[in-house]
């Protein structure tokens, strides 16, 4: 026999014959397919106790949730003896695993802007720029990337007008050498004598024993990616790009000033929209995603 009730922000299932106070231990709610696990930790014996709901139960379960109160003399559910629950509001449309005290606090702006984001043509781009300072708070933003083992495997050129007019040409003297096609030295010129600012993330692997270089190139990407959405988020129109020259080495160590070892991981163009661009065709989840549950 079992009661239901619900309090301000729980929904608490008690069988009758359980101890007055309510344990309070975390509820963990596991939502599969077929089935959906309520586990709780049973203080006195220290064993996680785990009750296991079909989704036939389930149907029969959920419609009492809503009740204003129920107590019932079966055990329809099959709760094991000796289970208390105590259950944050449980709906049909809400199984998600989360620890009781552990809901989450939606942001829903920011979960809107990223769904919603997207980058701004660097030809689209013109002036008026971000300051330093409007610029400072955009790479701390970015810098604030995951890095496993705090290597900080990346910096930041941060190239102001005059120096995108020097790459420019440096671009146009390099093309040659290397034997890109002219179109395509000036295409590549023009990425840097059209900008008015760019920040050239750089990736710089540190020697390590315990973090794979891949992993520190991925963060020097994910950092190319913050910075993007900083600036976007700030009202800026933006802009990832690379461009050949930003992967040849000769370029990078005279015109960049790159070490050994560093890359171009991304160029973030940064500048006032002229036009919003039209939104492009996005992954089809279905396609890309996997779904495994046991
Ligand atoms: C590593 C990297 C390099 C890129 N380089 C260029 C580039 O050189 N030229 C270009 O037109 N687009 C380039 N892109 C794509 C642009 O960033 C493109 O605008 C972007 O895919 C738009 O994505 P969004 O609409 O999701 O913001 C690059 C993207 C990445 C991730």
């Amino acid at each position: 026999m079992f009661t239901i009730e619900h309090d301000f922000d729980a929904t608490v299932v008690t069988l009758v014959d359980d101890p007055a106070s309510h344990r309070q231990e975390d509820v963990i709610i596991n939502a599969f397919e077929d089935c959906v696990t309520i586990e709780q930790l049973e203080p006195t014996t220290d064993r996680l106790q785990r009750v296991t709901l079909s989704m036939a139960q389930l149907r029969t379960f959920l419609p009492l949730l809503t009740c204003p109160r129920v107590s019932t003399g079966c055990d329809p559910i099959g709760l094991a003896t000796g289970l208390a629950l105590d259950l944050r509001p449980l709906r049909p449309d809400m199984l998600v695993n989360r620890k009781r005290d552990e809901m989450p606090t939606p942001n829903p702006a920011a979960l809107e802007f990223l769904r919603t984001r997207r980058s701004r043509p660097a030809k689209t781009l013109t002036t008026p720029v971000p300051s330093r300072d409007a610029l400072r708070p955009l790479l701390e933003a970015a810098a604030r990337t995951p890095d496993h083992g705090k290597l900080e495997p990346w910096r930041f050129i941060v190239l102001e007008r005059d120096a995108l007019l020097r790459l420019a040409e440096a671009v146009r003297a390099r093309g040659p050498e290397i034997g890109i096609e002219p179109e395509k030295v000036e295409k590549g010129a023009l990425q840097y004598a059209d900008a008015h600012l760019a920040v050239a993330v750089i990736s710089a692997p540190k020697p390590s024993d315990k973090i794979p270089e891949i992993e520190q190139v991925l963060s020097a990407g994910a950092v190319c990616l913050a910075l993007l959405n900083a600036a976007l988020a700030a009202g800026w129109g933006a802009n990832w790009l690379s461009g050949w020259a930003s992967h040849d080495p000769e370029f990078c160590r005279t015109a960049l000033g790159l070490s050994p070892g560093e890359r171009v991981a991304g160029l973030i163009h940064i500048g006032t929209e002229t036009s919003a661009p039209p939104e492009r065709p996005r992954p089809d989840l279905v396609a890309i995603t996997t779904w495994v549950s046991a």
